[in-house]
């Protein structure tokens, strides 16, 4: 393995320049911006031996003297739609970890005074940039955005923009080496040019004060603005209009109070029309306005104790075996989570795609998100913390005007170290740099059985840093019962909310069989299971919500049991076709009695 890693490692870092972007600036709110789709059917190459960048095929050169060529070209050749994985495009990629070479040609009519920017909305799992054959930027991490100015580098027509991109993992990547879920490669979600006026407003941040139920907080920051410029809030529906005035590093901050505000909630998830302007731009778009806070044990919801009714998904439409990454799936997947009763979702095991996050806020979800901290971590690492860091700002930057977005995680199992508590207190400060108006949480796998005390109990030290805590406990899966179901007494976290944030088993759909045999794979072993994890959950004193793991059917390449598996994690409540198994009626029940 060491030889192995040695060869990777250099082959997919080589991938990412010193230009590799830092945390950067991310334009609020691309969507609401004048933009030019670039998605479609790219040109590509599947470069296997990453051969491309060292013959500059960037550069797309064509034959012109008599003596010459090239073993290149992009044209008719390979097409992958974007945004799409890869893997789900041609049976030949399924299991393709390595470089894939994406080209397409764009116009970019003239427009004086305006800036613009390349947007992508990810790329798994890095990549470089090129524009008309020069390299413009780099960057890692499969699941957050990321954009490139190009003003002044684009022509009114015929731009060359080539992406090469790559999913080989590594040691010290973020997710690591072996993960859950499919490593999807590919330019996963949507591609834009946003043109905006030269002097813009870059970043704002709206929302209702941490304590008060009518006092709006605003930042605003402009970027190419001279200092004293005037930026204007307008939320036409609460008859407010607020102006201020930018210092010195072209920022604006705003505290007003309102009357009649109707806070955001999921039994009635308002949202305002809220606009941004200044005399050289104006952007609007759909905010909400509520409270979170945690109290002794409770998690409040406008003053209100919650119970978290919840449940993860993967960024996967399994009918398709391919990510998820449009408008229609975002309603695909939210639809089944309406239709179970909840009013949470654990976005897992990392930030998703906008249109989940948005369509989750106006359906009224609350929304736990994370970045893939999951299990190894090369926590010693520092460039692994910097990559992390950059990874969570871009999260936070993007949703950071979601008020459905509730919980920040910023782990998932991992084990108890030093070196773990450091990474994940810079991850924890990173969050709070940006916003601290939302729950920190992280999911650990540490509760056990203690038989003296006859007690579920955990010790890690690290629960004090967060808001609240959140278990993964597979009772009847991984872990044999010790005692029957009812008798099984939680002393964990105590002085804290605790979620259970993943519990289940597997079943597949249509198989049935004993309801009391693991291996049968059953539908009926799941529900049974079911029952007795909910029966469990009475126990739990400071339980504030359940998880169970998982909504859907997900593929993972080490899933390896040929008829139960077949390459899928079978936890789901729903099969990878879309059938509801017995368990679904378990926890819907359970959900309409909470
Ligand atoms: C873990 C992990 C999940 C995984 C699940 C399982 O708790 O967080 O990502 O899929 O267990 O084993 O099914």
């Amino acid at each position: 393995m060491k030889t192995l890693t040695k060869l990777i490692m250099p082959l997919a870092l080589s991938l990412l320049t010193t230009a590799d972007l830092g945390a950067q600036e991310l334009i609020a709110n691309v969507y609401g911006r004048e933009t030019q789709s670039l998605n479609g059917k790219w040109d590509a190459i599947v470069d296997l031996y990453d051969q491309g960048r060292k013959n500059k095929i960037y550069l797309n050169r064509k034959p012109e003297g008599k003596t010459d060529f090239y073993e290149y070209s992009f044209e008719n050749g390979l097409r992958l739609d974007v945004p799409s994985d890869w893997n789900s495009q041609m049976p030949e990629l399924k299991y393709y970890e390595g470089t894939v070479w994406y080209a397409r040609r764009f116009d970019a009519p003239k427009q004086e005074g305006q800036r613009q920017f390349l947007h992508f909305g990810a790329v798994s799992y890095r990549c470089r940039v090129y524009l008309n054959g020069e390299e413009i930027g780099s960057h890692e991490g499969g699941f957050t955005p990321f954009q490139i100015e190009v003003t002044g580098k684009v022509k009114p027509s015929g731009n060359f923009l080539a992406v090469e991109v790559n999913n080989t993992r590594t040691p010290d990547a973020i997710p690591a080496m072996a993960f859950d879920w499919w490593n999807y490669g590919g330019i996963t979600r949507d591609v834009s040019l946003v043109s905006v006026p030269d002097a813009f407003i870059e970043d704002y941040f709206i929302r209702l004060g941490k304590d008060s139920a009518d006092r709006i907080d605003a930042d605003i920051r402009l970027s190419g603005a001279t200092p004293g410029t005037a930026v204007e809030i307008e939320i036409p529906e609460l008859k407010v209009r607020k102006t201020a005035v930018t210092d010195e590093r072209g920022t604006a901050t705003m505290s007003f109070n309102v009357k009649k505000l109707d806070r955001w909630s999921p039994a009635a998830p308002k949202l305002y029309r809220v606009i941004v302007s200044t005399d050289r731009d104006r952007v609007e778009e759909s905010i909400g306005f509520r409270n979170i806070r945690v109290e002794g044990e409770e998690i409040v919801l406008n003053g209100a104790p919650l119970f978290l009714k919840s449940i993860s998904f993967h960024e996967e439409i399994p009918q398709r075996m391919g990510r998820a990454h449009s408008e229609a799936d975002a309603v695909m997947l939210l639809s089944e989570a309406k239709a179970l009763g909840c009013n949470m979702i654990r976005l897992a095991h990392y930030p998703q795609n906008e249109h989940i996050v948005r369509l989750a806020e106006k359906m009224g979800f609350l929304l736990w998100e994370e970045i893939p901290i999951w299990q190894g971590i090369d926590f010693a690492n520092d460039r692994t913390r910097e990559k992390a860091g950059r990874m969570i700002k871009e999260m936070v930057m993007r949703d950071k005007n979601r008020c459905a977005l509730t919980f920040w995680g910023v782990a998932n199992e991992t084990q108890p170290s030093e070196a773990r508590n450091a990474f994940l207190r810079y991850l924890i400060s990173c969050c709070r740099s940006i916003d601290d108006t939302r729950l920190i949480v992280a999911a650990f796998d540490l509760v056990r059985f203690d038989r003296e005390r006859q007690l579920f109990v955990m010790n890690d030290p690290f629960i004090e840093e967060l808001d609240v805590v959140a278990i993964n406990k597979y009772m009847g899966w991984y872990h044999p019962w010790p005692l029957t179901p009812d008798k099984a007494v939680w002393d964990v976290a105590r002085g804290k909310p605790l979620i259970i944030s993943e519990f289940g088993g597997e079943a597949l759909y249509g198989q049935h069989g004993p309801a009391d045999v693991a291996s049968s794979w059953s539908e009926e072993y799941q529900a049974a299971l079911y029952a007795d994890n909910l029966r469990m959950f009475e126990n739990i004193p400071n339980l504030r919500g359940v998880s169970p793991w998982i909504l859907f059917d997900f593929r993972s390449p080490f899933r390896f049991h040929p008829t139960n598996q077949d390459g899928w994690n079978r936890k789901g409540l729903v099969s990878d076709q879309g059938y509801r198994k017995k368990a679904w009626y378990l926890m819907k029940e359970y959900y309409d009695k909470h």
